[in-house]
C-alpha cells in the first residue's frame, strides 16, 4: 500500500473519528509530508445525477477503487442533497466524498447555502471552492472564496482551491496576472499542503473539450506553485491538480505533466467507465 493511501485512509478515519466527538476541527497535520506520493483525481459531478444513478455510480466506483488499490487518491463531490447517500455507497473504500461549496459562517440565516461544519459532520473531508462556475454565476470574489476556504480548514476540511483564467484573458497575455490575482486572494490564511490544494482550471477548457498544451499546463502550475509559495509559503508540498475536459483519452498525457499532482474531472466523473479511465492512467 501507498503511503498516500494510508494518508487518505488515516485522514478519513480522524475525520469521522473527531466528528464522533463533536470537536469542530481534525489535526490532520500530524500526517504531513506523504500527501504527494499519490495523485489525487477528483470528481466534480457539479448539478447532475439523481438518486439511484448517483448511487450506483459511487458504489461502482468503489468497487472499482476497493479491487485495484493504491492506484490514486479518489475524491467525488456529489451535490448536497445526495452527500448522505454517497457516503453510503463508498463505505469500506478509501474514496473520499467532498461538497462543491460551503457557506463562509458556521451557523446562520444563509437560505439554501451550506455550512463546512455540516459537511465535515456528515463524513466529508474536503469542499471545492472558488469554482470559476461559482465565481461566475453567484459573482463570488477571491474574498469571499478565501473565507470560504478559512470555513473549511475551521472544519477540519481540506480546501479545493480553485483558479484559473478565461479566453480573454488568455488571448491578451493575463493568464498569470489574473491566476496570481485569484492566488494571492482566494487561499486561507494558515494554509499548509496538508489543508489546501490548488485545482488550476482554464475557464476556457471546462466542459469544452479544449484544453491548454502539455506547456502551457506545465508552465501555469510552475507559476502558481510559485506564486503560492512566495504569498503564503507554500511550495513543493503543495497539490496542483489540472480541470478542464480531462478524459481518459488525454489523462495519461496531463497526469505525466511535471507539477500536475492530479485532476479535477467534470464531465467525465460521471460514468464508472471514464473517471476509472482517469484513474487508471495515473503515471
Ligand atoms: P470538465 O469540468 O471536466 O467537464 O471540463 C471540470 C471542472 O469544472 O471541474
Amino acid at each position: 500500500m501507498r503511503q498516500g493511501r494510508y494518508w487518505l485512509d488515516t485522514w478519513k478515519h480522524l475525520i469521522a473519528y473527531d466528528s464522533k466527538r463533536g470537536a469542530a476541527t481534525v489535526d490532520i497535520r500530524s500526517i504531513a509530508g506523504t500527501i504527494n506520493m499519490t495523485k489525487l483525481i477528483a470528481g466534480n459531478w457539479k448539478m447532475n445525477g439523481l438518486l439511484a444513478g448517483s448511487v450506483a455510480l459511487a458504489g461502482g466506483l468503489a468497487e472499482k477503487v476497493k479491487a485495484n488499490p493504491g492506484l490514486a487518491d479518489v475524491a467525488i463531490c456529489p451535490p448536497g442533497p445526495l452527500i448522505r447517500d454517497v457516503l453510503t455507497a463508498v463505505d469500506g473504500s478509501s474514496i473520499a466524498v467532498g461538497g462543491q461549496d460551503c457557506h463562509w459562517n458556521e451557523t446562520g440565516a444563509h437560505t439554501g447555502d451550506t455550512s463546512a461544519t455540516l459537511l465535515a459532520d456528515m463524513g466529508c473531508s474536503c469542499v471545492i471552492v472558488g469554482h470559476s462556475e461559482r465565481r461566475a454565476d453567484h459573482d463570488e470574489t477571491s474574498d469571499q472564496v478565501k473565507a470560504k476556504a478559512e470555513a473549511a480548514l475551521k472544519a477540519g476540511l481540506v480546501a479545493i482551491v480553485c483558479v484559473g483564467e478565461t479566453e480573454a484573458e488568455r488571448d491578451t497575455g493575463q493568464t498569470e496576472t489574473v491566476v496570481g490575482r485569484q492566488i494571492d486572494g482566494s487561499l486561507p490564511g494558515g494554509a499548509t499542503p496538508q489543508t489546501v490544494v490548488i485545482a488550476y482550471e482554464p475557464v476556457w477548457a471546462i466542459g469544452t473539450g479544449r484544453t491548454p498544451s502539455l506547456e502551457e499546463i506545465e508552465a501555469v502550475h510552475a507559476y502558481i506553485r510559485n506564486r503560492a509559495r512566495e504569498s503564503h509559503g507554500l511550495g513543493s508540498g503543495l497539490r496542483i491538480l489540472y480541470g478542464g475536459s480531462v478524459k481518459p483519452g488525454n489523462a495519461a498525457e496531463i497526469l505525466s505533466v511535471e507539477g500536475v499532482d492530479g485532476a479535477l474531472v467534470g464531465g467525465a466523473s460521471l460514468t464508472v467507465e471514464d473517471f476509472w479511465g482517469i484513474i487508471e492512467s495515473c503515471p
